[in-house]
């Protein structure tokens, strides 16, 4: 049976390489629906249509309005990356502005399995609500890529979009799938 992974990403540069993370998963025999943040979605906007082809979903970054129908089929595991400190944090304190912040903090309650991959720079993570975020979501059940084994940050202005580890990220998302509840 074909299995569901939400793809959620925020403003953060790997953004840009999802159509071909979208592909990978794919190939891994995931059905994609990819969510963004409303900054994401403006940063991807000349290819908003052509991910929703890829994906045969539409792409969400709101949401719904009451009364409407759900677009997606039920997911199987949640991936969030890129996830931005803002994002993180929001997700920790429980603040559900976004689409995205809003599902992946039901899915805690929902027993839905949810790997999240920050991409923050050095100077980010000195801020002391982040290490606190992500401690948190850890203690919540969520599979923190960050540090050893997943996603280092960089230094300000010195990012390397291209070396962000998606591999890591759809491994550990193919893992947290294969739970005895799926
Ligand atoms: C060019 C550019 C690169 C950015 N890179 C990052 C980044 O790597 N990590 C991060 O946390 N924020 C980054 N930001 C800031 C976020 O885009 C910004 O905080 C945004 O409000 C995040 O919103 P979201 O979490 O709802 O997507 C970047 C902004 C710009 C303009």
């Amino acid at each position: 049976m074909t299995r569901t992974l939400y793809l959620f990403c925020s403003a953060a540069p790997p953004v840009f390489d999802v159509a071909k993370v979208i592909e990978d998963a794919q190939a891994r025999g995931w059905d994609v629906c990819l969510g963004l943040t409303p900054a994401a979605a403006r940063w991807l906007e000349p290819s908003l249509e052509g991910l929703a082809v890829l994906t045969g979903h539409p792409v969400r970054s709101e949401y719904k309005r009451p009364g409407e129908p759900d677009m997606w089929p039920k997911a199987d595991v949640i991936l969030f990356a890129p996830a931005t400190f803002n994002s993180v944090n929001a997700w920790a304190l429980g603040l559900t502005s976004t689409f995205v912040v809003g599902v992946v903090a039901e899915a805690i309650g929902k027993g839905i399995p949810v790997v999240g991959m920050p991409c923050v720079n050095a100077a980010y993570v000195q801020h002391p609500a982040f290490e606190r975020s992500v401690e948190l979501l850890r203690s919540a059940g969520v599979a923190m890529l960050y540090g050893e084994g997943g996603f280092v940050p960089n230094q300000p202005g010195q990012g390397r979009p291209d070396a962000y580890p998606w591999g890591l990220a759809l491994e550990a998302a193919e893992s947290a799938g294969s739970g005895p509840d799926t």
